[in-house]
Formats: C-alpha cells, sequence, structure tokens
C-alpha cells in the first residue's frame, strides 16, 4: 500500500471568521491561560529556551509582563543554576536569605561584589549572620578610598531602623514608608539576620502589577534540559536555585529517549512541573500525557532558524500540529505550548485558537534589548545574532564548553545562524502582540483563551487570500 498523503496546514494558510461581538473595548479579553497543570500565565507567552533569547534579563522582564522565560542550557550547570537564581532574586516581598558581606571586607571588595551580584548595598554581618549594620550605595559614596573597611563607613546596627522576626509584608512596608529608608533588615532576638524588605522590590511591585509571581513574590522561571549526558544533575541543580518548571527538550520528542528522561526526571526531581517537547502529533502527544507530563511543547520544524524539515524530510505544518497535539492532550488535561513560526500577533490567535495555552516565541524576541548577545553594527543598522539550537555555532560553543561530547565533523546541523535587527525593548513588542491577541478575541467575541479555543472556526485560504491579506497595491515609503 502506498502511504497516504494528509493536508496539512500552517498559520498563514488559514483565517479566523469573526463573530457577533459584545465587546465595548478589546481590554475586556482576559490573557490568563496555563502553562502547565500547575502554573498558570497572565499573558499565553513564553520566551524559547535558545541561547540568543533567554537569559536573566529576558527571563526577568517576561515575568514581569505575566509570560516567563524558559532559560537555555548552553552554558554549564553551575552558571545555569546561577542564572535561575538571579531570577528567583529579582523581585520579592520579603527577601529570606539576603546577601551580606563582613566587616572586615574593603570598599573595593565591597564594590565589586554588590555589581557582581546587581545590587545596590550589602547587609553587614558576622560568620554567625549576625547584623552588624548596613552598606549602601550611599555610604560608598562617602569613602575616601577603595582600602577602607566596610565597618569603617557602614550604617551600624544601633543607627539602623530593624523589624523583628514575624513581621509581615504589610507591616514591614508601613515602617519602610514611615521612615523613609530604602532597606528594612529582619532580624531575631540574637540579631541574626532573618529577612530583607527593600524599596526596591516595592516599586518593582507597584510597576509591574501582572507580574507572574509565586505566593513568596518571587519571579517564575523555567529552565530547560535534554535527555542524555549530565541532564539529571543539571535538572536537580535548577530545582535546588528554585526553578518552577523543567522543560525536557528535544528536536524529536516522541521517542523512548523522551519516556525514559521523564521517568527519571520525575524520580530525581519530584514535585517540579515538567514539560515535554518538541512534538507533532496526536500519538505523541498522548504518549507523553500517558507518562505524566504537565505541559507538551510541539512544533517540528516551524521555526525561523529550523531546518530540520529541510535536513530531515519530516514535520508537521504548524498549525495542524497544533491541533491535533492540543486535542489529544485537552484529554488529560495537559496544556500546550506552541512553540516556532509565530511572526505576528495574529499567529497567537490562530495557536490558541487551534488549542493551544500559550506560544513560544524566539525570533520576535532575539535581537530585543533583553535578549543576550551583543549588538553588531553595520554601517547605520544594529543587528543581533540569532541561531538554532541545532546550528553549528551552538554545537562548537557545546564543545568548547565541555557538553558536547560528539566530534563536531559528526554533526549535522538542523539550524541556522543568521542575525536580526535590533528592535528595542521586548516590552513593547509583547505589547504590541498582546494587544492584537485581545482584538482577535474580541473578533470572535471571545472573552477568555478558554471562549477563544472554543469559538474558533477558521477557513482556508489561497494564495490570493493570502496577498488579499497583507499590505498590497501601494507604494513603499
Ligand atoms: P521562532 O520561529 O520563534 O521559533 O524563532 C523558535 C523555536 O524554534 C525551535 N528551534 C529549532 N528548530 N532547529 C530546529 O529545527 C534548530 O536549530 C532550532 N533552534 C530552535 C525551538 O523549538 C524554538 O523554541
Amino acid at each position: 500500500m502506498p502511504p497516504t498523503i494528509k493536508l496539512a496546514l500552517t498559520y498563514d494558510d488559514v483565517l479566523i471568521t469573526p463573530k457577533r461581538s459584545t465587546f465595548a473595548s478589546r481590554k475586556e479579553a482576559l490573557t490568563k491561560t496555563s502553562l502547565t497543570k500547575k502554573l498558570s500565565l497572565g499573558i499565553p507567552i513564553v520566551s524559547a529556551n535558545m541561547d540568543m533569547v533567554t537569559g536573566e534579563t529576558m527571563a526577568v522582564t517576561l515575568a514581569r509582563l505575566g509570560g516567563i522565560g524558559i532559560i537555555h542550557r548552553f552554558m554549564t550547570i553551575e552558571e545555569n543554576a546561577n542564572v535561575i537564581r538571579r531570577v528567583k532574586r529579582a523581585q520579592n516581598l520579603i527577601i529570606s536569605d539576603p546577601y551580606t558581606i563582613e566587616p572586615t571586607a574593603t570598599v573595593m571588595e565591597v564594590k565589586i561584589k554588590a555589581a557582581e551580584l546587581g545590587v545596590g548595598g550589602l547587609l553587614v554581618a558576622n560568620s554567625d549572620r549576625k547584623l552588624l549594620g548596613v552598606i549602601s550605595s550611599r555610604d560608598l559614596l562617602f569613602a575616601t578610598s577603595d582600602i577602607q573597611t566596610v565597618a569603617e563607613i557602614m550604617t551600624p546596627y544601633d543607627k539602623l531602623v530593624v523589624a523583628k522576626e514575624g513581621v509581615t509584608f504589610a507591616e514591614a512596608k508601613r515602617i519602610l514608608a514611615e521612615k523613609k529608608i530604602e532597606k528594612l533588615p529582619i532580624v531575631n532576638g540574637q540579631r541574626v539576620i532573618e529577612g530583607l524588605v527593600t524599596m526596591a522590590d516595592l516599586k518593582n511591585l507597584g510597576q509591574y502589577p501582572l507580574a507572574n509571581v509565586n505566593s513568596d513574590g518571587k519571579l517564575i522561571v523555567g529552565g530547560s534540559v535534554g535527555v542524555n549526558g549530565d541532564y539529571i544533575e543539571r535538572a536537580q541543580e535548577l530545582v535546588k536555585a528554585g526553578v518552577d518548571v523543567l522543560v525536557v527538550d528535544i528536536a524529536h520528542g516522541h521517542s523512548d529517549l523522551m519516556v525514559k528522561a521523564i521517568e527519571k526526571l520525575r524520580a530525581a526531581c519530584p514535585g517540579v512541573e515538567i514539560i515535554a517537547g518538541n512534538i507533532a502529533t496526536a500519538d505523541a502527544a498522548r504518549d507523553l500525557c500517558e507518562v505524566g507530563v504537565d505541559g507538551l511543547k510541539v512544533g517540528v520544524g516551524p521555526g525561523a532558524t529550523c531546518i530540520t524539515r529541510l535536513v530531515t524530510g519530516c514535520g508537521v505544518p504548524q498549525l495542524t500540529a497544533v491541533m491535533n497535539c492540543a486535542e489529544a492532550a485537552k484529554k488529560y488535561n495537559v496544556p500546550v505550548i506552541a512553540d516556532g513560526g509565530i511572526q505576528k500577533s495574529g499567529d497567537i490567535v490562530k495557536a490558541v485558537g487551534a488549542g493551544a495555552d500559550s506560544v513560544m516565541v524566539g525570533a520576535l524576541f532575539a535581537g530585543t534589548a533583553e535578549s543576550p548577545g551583543r549588538i553588531v553594527t553595520r554601517g547605520d543598522k544594529k543587528f543581533k545574532v540569532y541561531r538554532g539550537s541545532a546550528s553549528f555555532d551552538v554545537s562548537e560553543k557545546r564543545k568548547t564548553l565541555g557538553l558536547e561530547k560528539k566530534d563536531l565533523s559528526e554533526v549535522v546541523p538542523e539550524g541556522v545562524e543568521s542575525v536580526v535587527p535590533f528592535k528595542g525593548s521586548v516590552t513593547d513588542i509583547v505589547g504590541q502582540l498582546v494587544g492584537g491577541l485581545r482584538s482577535g478575541m474580541s473578533y470572535t467575541n471571545s472573552h477568555t483563551v478558554d471562549e477563544l479555543q472554543q469559538n474558533c472556526e477558521f477557513v482556508q485560504i489561497t494564495n490570493a487570500g493570502q496577498r488579499e491579506s497583507g499590505p498590497h497595491d501601494i507604494g513603499s515609503l
């Protein structure tokens, strides 16, 4: 029997038919959704675990906007855990283990430590964490030399306002406002440091009301692991660092290797949420749901840097892949991430309409101020590098870091390296994407993501329809 040929479509092949709408404003659309069985998102946007997309700054920014960043894994385990730790410390209600410095340290040492940790000041404590004082950026301004000691210039304990162990966040907030101070250390009866509340964290709370945080006020963040080599150790270190969700990410996620990896990760990291991928079929979704994953990542070959379909001949156009996987995953209540190929806000509306609970974005966020990597200037234009995780360049980077055992001559790349124009802040891009999503929800009279999934009716369009959908028959400026 010859193989059958089914029709499969992607975002540009379809449009969503508008419906009578009760909306007075697109602001009525609620974008809250699920990332995994337990974790939710304020907006259905996840940044890709790629080395030129998601590091600390991207993860912090996206979580503050209500999404989540998945930190890439193309770095040592130690560095990877440190990135997670830094995201977790970026925002707090009460910091339970504040950074400290010894009173014998020099001004130079304080400056270096504060810069490394990304903080303005430090609590001064002895080795038993007994609070001796605070050294702030203001104290540093009045230092006369870099070899002065902390003890000489700190604000000593008897001049500090401190709160007693057990203080509530609301009380701490009131004290900060009343005393007009930047930092409020919390100590127990023996003056041992129990926590810290800072003005900077209070400002963040006001500035980012939609921030995706857990009960401690810390931002939610994801980490990624593979299925070979040191992945269990990496996962355990990420969990120790406070990661909220692990993304087990390989090119072909519908595999025995993936199933075994999920089983091992479950045993090694009990309680952590696990998203697995990438997959493109209902069979794959069902098999991974049966193993007990908490989320699925769908997309084989739709990404901007992907050449998997060219190299292997395999893949499924993304809209069909999302529809099939989401239908299967719904039976297990497992949320689906549509990963790759999102070029514009309308694609997000279509992905969610097709059943995805969120989308993962790479290319659109590469080239922003928040993505890792430096800006390259050519003439009067600015660019940033963007490359596939399966590109030769990433394999070379992995080899240099000792993460790749294979000889580089054996690598068959399934991704390419390129540059994308520098685009400014990701906050503006997310604003446009979410605005477009809300408008799409109003066109379909969907007040929630769930309603969009119920209400969506697609029409397949032709090349003429695609041409008609973009700007046409006008000049370019
Ligand atoms: P976009 O289109 O947003 O897609 O840039 C991001 C997603 O692309 C996938 N990815 C790859 N796929 N070869 C592939 O076939 C690669 O080298 C590669 N690198 C990333 C990945 O799923 C990502 O989230």
